[in-house]
């Protein structure tokens, strides 16, 4: 069957993850979760007190960061290495969710972060999951998908995935964090979150997870019928 790529944009916390890992599992697909890029390079500034404000010292800094993802030995899930070590649990820790869409509007961080991406999607055969992946990464992706859900579950949902690992979060933290991000990264000047015109919305506030993969996997048949000829 021919391989296509698939992007899912859409605000934070509205679960594109979790339907583009489900999708690569079911399709055989390589998942890449772009937001885990930004969120290690912002790891990488913070830890080495990088100012992101000033252009000569983001690219300076730039040089010292490789980003890699490897599977993880046990459940066969990528995670985000930074400079050949493993950083998935700390990339998805608060003081790093604080600071991401900052670090995510500078230029030189993005044109560092697609490059790479692009690479990535070489072969077909990819899902991957962000911002920009549908308007400014894959523009000619086959299939592009941009997700939403009501505000109230998208921070129900991310409070709980937190809490359960730190019960120090508090749901309002979470949700001035939601909201910041969400209005730093719809509102930069560079590749800002946006619908791409030929998308396709999801709104997953009222839909399981099973019920979100049934409908989304029906879109793949007609991406791939309509891309075959
Ligand atoms: O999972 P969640 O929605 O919380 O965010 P993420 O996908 O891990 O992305 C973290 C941050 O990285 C976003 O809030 C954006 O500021 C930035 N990002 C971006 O600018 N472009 C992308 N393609 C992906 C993420
Ligand atoms: O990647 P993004 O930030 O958009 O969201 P995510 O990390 O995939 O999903 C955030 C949370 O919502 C996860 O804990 C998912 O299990 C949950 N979720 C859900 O409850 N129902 C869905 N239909 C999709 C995701």
């Amino acid at each position: 069957m021919k391989k296509i790529i698939i992007t899912i944009d859409g605000y934070s916390s509205c679960g594109k993850s979790t339907l583009a890992k489900q999708l690569a599992k079911q399709l055989g697909y390589v998942y890449i979760d772009s937001g885990a890029m930004y969120r290690a390079i912002t790891l990488y500034f913070i830890q080495n007190r990088v100012d992101w404000a000033d252009t000569k010292a983001v690219k300076a800094a730039l040089k010292n960061v490789t980003l890699e993802f490897n599977p993880n030995p046990v459940t066969g899930q990528s995670e985000m290495y930074l400079n050949g070590e493993n950083v998935e649990h700390f990339i998805r820790e608060m003081i790093v969710a604080e600071k991401v869409s900052e670090v995510a509007a500078v230029k030189e961080v993005r044109e560092f972060a697609v490059a790479q991406q692009q690479q990535m999607g070489n072969k077909k055969g990819l899902v991957m999951d962000g911002r920009d992946i549908g308007t400014v990464v894959f523009p000619q992706a086959e299939l592009k998908i941009f997700m939403t859900a009501e505000p109230a579950i998208r921070v129900e949902r991310r409070f709980k995935e937190l809490y359960a690992k730190n019960k120090h979060v508090t749901i309002e933290e979470v949700k001035e964090n939601l909201e910041l991000r969400d209005y730093i990264d719809a509102n930069r000047e560079i590749s800002p979150l946006r619908k791409a015109e030929d998308a396709i919305i999801l709104d997953n506030s009222q839909l399981s997870m099973g019920d979100q993969l049934e409908l989304v996997m029906q879109w793949v048949e007609d991406a791939i019928m309509a891309h075959t000829s």
